[in-house]
């Protein structure tokens, strides 16, 4: 039976997954390729160390270099995670003719157009399903058979840390550093776990679909990223009260010839399927102007799923080089030459629903000063919940707007912070009450010409 040899860089959580997988699935992926997935070397910092896998005599080695130049190695696995040496490896890798396979979204995000040209030139693959949504195959999804669809929205939740977090916060009001804890030791988190509870992780995810669904490249700095470290469990009380649960949402929209791009804890109603993507899962939901809307949702993170999403890439590269074949497919979907650079709208533009909570003394007045702050720069009240006196003690005074423009929003929350009346930082979020994605063609019309159109 014929063999594509493979080199693996790196076997923490998901290197480890993929020798498993490997081993423990040989006859499936036997069965379904018609040819052996060989894993030749695997190059490790220290090939002493225990990983909980075992594998064969004399494929672990600390010489990186010489599994990427390895003749026999066709592709190259890289799961070691961050900028550098990853990117140099990668760079190498092509450069000796390896097709590429990575879980990596921080080294797509940031250097992903230095790699696909490099690619491009040598004529080999970049593969890299498991960066986004771990074991949910959403961009093969989008890159494949919706392919021929336009895309104007993109949103989900991305990031499994804080979907684990925030989901044991609501559910058993687990404490924050507890919950992450637990996160780290299910081999969900980032190795700087920083990444995952500030958002960065979940916008360097958006900015991969950004481009896979609109065809733009976005800077991931220009992507306005909040993460889940001031969520409190007040908060999560107060959302259920008016009927929400918080996730950290990712929202990517196209605008006219502008693109919203943003990473933020966000109010979603209880009836809406993502407020029931809980735990480690992920949800993306996308709106293909002849698909409609799809939702794909499942685990995002770990060792098994985003094992099974390497392996999967791994496959499909073999199988184009079992028909002689070496690059199929553009990496972002786009050819490289349609690929445009669409400028991001400042977060103050965009508009939404506002929770404010404030925690003030009580005493008569205060909620009127609030209001005729609100009032005063065009943010209309929706609805206020006041909890119970205590004494004079300060007390959560909480504020749902009607949709106002974020600029307006801050504008007013300045204005409070001179009256000197809050005891503790204002909470904000923003609440989404339509997440239904729209399609841009809702049934299908004549040639689709009196139909408004991305800009590409
Ligand atoms: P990990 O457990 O920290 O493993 C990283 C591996 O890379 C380890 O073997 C480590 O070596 C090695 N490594 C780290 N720095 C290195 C360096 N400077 N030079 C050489 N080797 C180095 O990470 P992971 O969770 O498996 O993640 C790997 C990649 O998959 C990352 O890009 C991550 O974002 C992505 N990803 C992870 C998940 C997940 O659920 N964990 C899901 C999707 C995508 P030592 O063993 O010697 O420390
Ligand atoms: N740290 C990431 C997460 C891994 O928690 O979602 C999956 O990309």
């Amino acid at each position: 039976m014929k063999e594509i040899k493979v080199g693996m860089l790196g076997l923490g959580t998901v290197g480890s997954g993929v020798v498993k997988l490997l081993r423990e699935n040989l006859p499936v992926i036997r069965g379904k390729l018609g040819a052996e997935l060989v894993l030749k070397r695997i190059a490790v910092r220290d090939t002493k160390k225990d990983r909980g896998v075992s594998v064969e005599p004399g494929v672990l080695t600390d010489d990186f270099e010489s599994v990427i130049a390895d003749p026999d190695i066709s592709v190259i696995v890289e799961l070691i995670g961050g900028y550098s040496p990853a990117r140099e490896y990668v760079l190498a890798a092509i450069g000796h003719g390896k097709h590429v396979v990575t879980a990596n979204k921080a080294l797509l995000a940031c250097h992903g157009e230095d790699i696909y040209a490099a690619a491009a030139s040598r004529g080999v693959e970049v593969r890299y399903e498991a960066a986004v949504g771990g074991g949910i195959p959403v961009l093969s999804a989008i890159k494949g058979n919706m392919a021929a669809n336009r895309f104007r929205t993109v949103l989900g939740i991305l990031n499994g840390t804080c979907n684990y977090i925030l989901t044991r916060m609501t559910r058993e009001r687990a404490d924050f550093a507890q919950a992450l804890k637990n996160a780290q030791a299910l081999g969900y988190a980032e190795a700087d776990p920083t990444f995952d509870i500030e958002g960065v992780d979940t916008a360097h995810k958006l900015c991969l679909l950004l481009t896979l669904c609109f065809g733009t490249r976005v800077d991931f700095k220009d992507i306005h990223t909040e993460g889940i470290g001031t969520v409190s469990a007040l908060d999560i009380e107060f959302a259920a009260r008016f009927g929400y649960r918080i996730k950290l949402l990712a929202t990517g929209k196209l605008d006219g010839d502008r693109v919203e791009a943003r990473v933020q804890p966000t109010m979603v109603p209880m009836d809406d399927p993502l407020a029931g993507i809980d735990g480690v899962c992920n949800a993306i939901r996308v709106s293909g102007d002849y698909a409609g809307s799809v939702m794909f949702s499942g685990r995002g993170a770990g060792m098994e799923p985003t094992a099974s999403a390497v392996v999967g890439d791994i496959m499909a590269i073999a199988r184009n080089i079992l028909v002689g074949v070496g690059r199929r497919s553009a990496p972002m979907g786009f050819m490289d030459e349609e690929i445009v650079r669409l400028p991001v709208k400042p977060i103050g533009e965009t508009v939404s629903k506002y929770y404010l909570r404030f925690t003030v003394p009580d005493h008569p007045g205060m909620l009127a000063k609030i209001a005729g702050a609100l009032g005063e720069n065009g943010v209309s009240i929706r609805s206020v919940i006041q909890t119970a006196r205590k004494g004079g003690a300060p007390v959560p005074v909480v504020i749902v707007t009607h949709e106002a423009r974020q600029m307006d929003v801050s504008r007013a929350l300045d204005t409070i912070e001179t009256l000197k009346i809050t005891s503790e930082n204002v909470r904000l979020l923003r609440i989404e009450d339509d997440l239904e994605v729209v399609s841009i063609r809702d049934v299908p019309t004549g040639d689709g010409s009196e139909l408004p159109r991305s800009p590409l």
